[in-house]
């Protein structure tokens, strides 16, 4: 059986794929409303959430399929001291596939060991969250028309931010691709990565004003800085507003410019560039539905299902 935990489980043309059904899905949604029929996701959310847990219900409803799960682990019987492979072996009786959010970094590798049904993780600590960078692919395919040559800016706290972890594993496998690092020093790209991207001989540099480099960069990805992975509210208090990005910074920027935030956002962008049509981050939102309709469909045709149909 397959699951999604890490974003390198895809390939590039799996990846290709996916992207191309959910631009479909997107175009045509009424052709997919049936699709799922009579099939189940279970979100188990053990970390809170709003934006992935109900895009991925959304997903699912929007192909005719049915939810259950719930929505923080003191609502589940985790609060009880149950363990999470027992919680794992008990819902995947009761669905079709699971999408999971666990506070521990390996947690969804745990869940698929004890699994009748494939897992999706959707965000696992501050290591990865493929389904996000499935968004944000989408996103950077349909605003710049691919990949090839772009130059990424990824802005704030890229120690702790799984969204940026994923998404440098993703994107480093398109030629010609350059990544600016922009981060105060605490909070830089782990070494893993950066060690990672100098054996793929992949350019990348590391910056801490983001004034600088605005200029020359194709999409600046921003990110919150994650106060729930800090030791002590000292160090976040003191990082959290490293990086505004206000209208008159964007001034700098070329017209090329695409601006992407996960979301939530805290102070990073103020909402004043919100109108700008640089701004793409709530277009990522409306893509995330849709490409996670694409996983779902795949996910369940390759593991017994009968094939991705849609009605024409
Ligand atoms: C991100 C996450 O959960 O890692 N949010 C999301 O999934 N859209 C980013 C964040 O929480 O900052």
């Amino acid at each position: 059986m397959r699951h999604l935990i890490d974003i390198s489980d895809l390939s590039v043309a799996e990846i290709d794929r996916l992207l191309d059904l959910g631009e479909d899905m997107l175009r045509r949604p009424e052709d997919y409303r049936r699709s799922q029929q009579g099939r189940i996701l279970a979100t188990l959310f053990f970390e809170p959430s709003t934006r992935t847990r109900l895009s991925f219900e959304s997903a699912m409803l929007s192909m005719g399929g049915s939810v259950l799960g719930f929505p923080s682990p003191d609502s589940s019987s985790t609060a009880k001291g149950e363990s999470l492979q027992d919680t794992i072996r008990t819902v995947s009786c009761y669905c079709d596939i699971i999408a999971m959010r666990h506070p521990k970094e390996g947690a969804p590798i745990a869940a698929a060991m004890k699994s009748e049904v494939p897992i999706i993780n959707a965000g696992d600590g501050g290591h990865n969250h493929p389904t996000q960078t499935l968004t944000d692919l989408m996103t950077i395919r349909l605003e710049k028309g691919g990949f090839e040559g772009l130059t990424l800016g990824l802005c704030g706290d890229l120690k702790f931010g799984r969204t940026v972890h994923s998404l440098v594993t993703a994107m480093s496998r398109y030629p010609g691709v350059r990544f600016v690092l922009i981060a105060p020093p605490e909070l830089r790209l782990p070494g893993y990565l950066t060690a990672f991207l100098r054996e793929k001989g992949i350019p990348y540099e590391e910056v801490e004003h983001m004034e600088d480099v605005l200029p020359r960069l194709d999409i600046l990805y921003m990110t919150r800085v994650q106060r729930e992975r800090f030791f002590n509210e000292a160090d976040y208090v003191r990082l959290k507003d490293t990086y505004v990005l206000t209208p008159d910074k964007l001034a700098l920027a070329g017209e090329g410019l695409r601006v992407m935030h996960p979301l939530p956002r805290v102070n990073e962008i103020s909402p004043k560039v919100d109108d700008d049509p640089r701004a793409v981050y709530f277009k990522q939102v409306r893509n995330g539905r849709y490409v996670r309709m694409a996983l779902i469909t795949r996910m369940l045709a390759e593991n017994g299902g009968e094939e991705a149909g849609h009605e024409h």
